[in-house]
């Protein structure tokens, strides 16, 4: 069974981006990749249709779609933004390997799984390319719920008669491990305490959604999760509106700031990235934050404005409500150009620096050392071409070609594909001199 959310293969598409006149406009941030693939696997937990609204146009959407289709739910999409599933009840829990290797967040079908059917066969998951991502917590919050594992040929088999209420103590706030408890306690028997829980405002949307699926937690947001278990088939399915990218926004803050001019984001929420904006003042980039109509809605917005030469900041990777991981190539990319010495270090992901050698493709000056890199900021880059190993580090190669004399060509696209919808369309669309050439 396969999805029809379709889904172009655009793995051999190359894009060339060359350094642009100040950047003028107003876009609108999509919907957040690492919300909307977790509302998707929460639709497990009800029968009926859950509908998600202002989803993504990325291609990890269409292979959590894929993945949700083999385990049994009909997905559709009736219009670009939105996302329905439709659990029929005829659900296999199995999540094989050609699609659990494609993407990470394949992990977090397991906690819905487990609580509602009591049974999960699962691969081992794949997703981006920086280094070891183990999931013991998620496997030692689930034991505490009463859950037992085996592991053998690459397969991870979990079986529970009914989950169990357990006070689960993180001592690291896992965003994944956090979601897959609260999606298992949501329907296990008792109540469910996480202390130490992730407070992303991802983990917040998917909270938001099982509690209007009838769920009942407290604390949501902050790092102490309480959640009451209902009966197995008493949640019900909801429509959700998945919360706007702050990853995506903080790319277009970051074009604009290696480019100048001044740039009006729609749905863009300067709370959910507050820590993140902070540094950019320091770096000397003017934003500000209010609200705006986007058609007849209300939506938050948020102005930036960059004139001259950045400065360099120090800035280090934490959970939320620090730095996130994933701006950190931004941040690098940024600094690349900026006045001065900036040190950045990564607390989170030990192998996530491999972006680093293509900026100094495009003639960075940057050391690294440990978890460390120290950016030595150069007046412009270098057009070269470059590759994108992941995500954000594909769309640091992006902005950091609005950096670069010369023309950057990034292969590798597929990989910006799986978080970012149309990056080089919005960006053309406030004067970025980018285009997309297909394979
Ligand atoms: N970790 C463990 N054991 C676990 C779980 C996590 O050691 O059982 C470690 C990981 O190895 C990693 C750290 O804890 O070093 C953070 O992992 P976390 O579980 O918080 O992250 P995740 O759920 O795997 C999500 C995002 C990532 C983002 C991180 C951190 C999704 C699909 N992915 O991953 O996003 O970097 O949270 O904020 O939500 C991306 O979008 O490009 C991306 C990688």
């Amino acid at each position: 069974m396969t999805s029809d959310l379709g889904g172009p293969d655009l793995t051999g598409d190359r894009i060339e981006v060359r350094s642009s006149g100040p950047l003028d406009g107003t876009l609108v941030v999509p919907g957040a990749k690492n919300s909307v693939l977790k509302l998707m696997a929460a639709a497990l937990l009800c029968d009926g249709t859950t509908r998600l609204t202002n989803v993504p146009r990325i291609a990890d959407v269409d292979i959590m779609g894929d993945l949700l289709a083999h385990i049994g739910l009909r997905v559709s999409r009736p219009s670009p933004d939105r996302v329905e599933l439709t659990n029929d009840g005829n659900i296999t829990p199995e999540a094989p390997y050609q699609l659990v290797e494609r993407i990470r967040a394949s992990i977090n079908v397991l906690g819905p799984l487990l609580g509602r059917y009591g049974r999960v066969v699962l691969s081992m998951p794949g997703g981006d390319d920086f280094g070891s991502r183990p999931i013991d917590m998620h496997i030692e919050g689930l034991r505490m719920m009463g859950a037992e594992f085996k592991f053998a040929h690459g397969e991870l088999t979990a079986a529970a008669d009914r989950l169990r209420g357990a006070r689960i103590v993180f001592d690291y706030p896992s965003v994944g491990a956090t979601e897959n408890i609260v999606m298992a306690a949501v329907t296990a028997e008792g109540d469910t305490v996480i202390d130490g829980a992730a407070r992303e405002p991802e983990v917040v949307d998917l909270c938001r959604l099982l509690v209007s699926m009838g769920g009942d937690i407290s604390g949501i947001g902050t790092a102490e999760l309480r959640i009451r278990g209902v009966g197995r088939d008493d949640l019900r399915p909801a429509e959700h509106h998945t919360v706007s990218d702050r990853i995506q926004a903080a790319t277009y803050i970051a074009s604009v700031a290696v480019s100048g001019g001044q740039l009006t984001m729609l749905d863009a929420r300067a709370d959910d990235m507050e820590m993140f904006v902070r540094r950019c003042r320091d770096m000397g980039i003017d934003i500000s934050a209010g609200t705006a109509m986007l058609g007849d809605r209300e939506v938050p917005s948020m102005s930036v404005t960059s004139t001259g030469r950045l400065r360099a900041v120090d800035v280090q990777t934490l959970p939320y409500p620090g730095v996130a991981t994933d701006y950190k190539p931004l941040i690098v990319t940024m600094l690349s150009v900026a006045d001065g010495v900036g040190v950045v270090t990564e607390n989170l992901y030990p192998g996530r620096f491999r972006y680093v050698e293509e900026l100094m493709r495009l003639g960075a000056d940057i050391t690294t050392t440990g978890h460390h890199a120290a950016v030595r900021g150069r007046p412009r880059l270098s057009g070269a071409p470059v590759r994108a190993h992941d995500i954000r580090a594909g769309a640091a190669m992006v902005v950091a070609g609005l950096a670069a004399e010369g023309t950057t060509t990034i292969t590798g696209v597929h990989h910006i594909d799986r978080g970012y919808d149309d990056l080089t369309g919005r960006l053309a669309g406030v004067g970025a001199d980018i285009v997309r050439r297909h394979g």
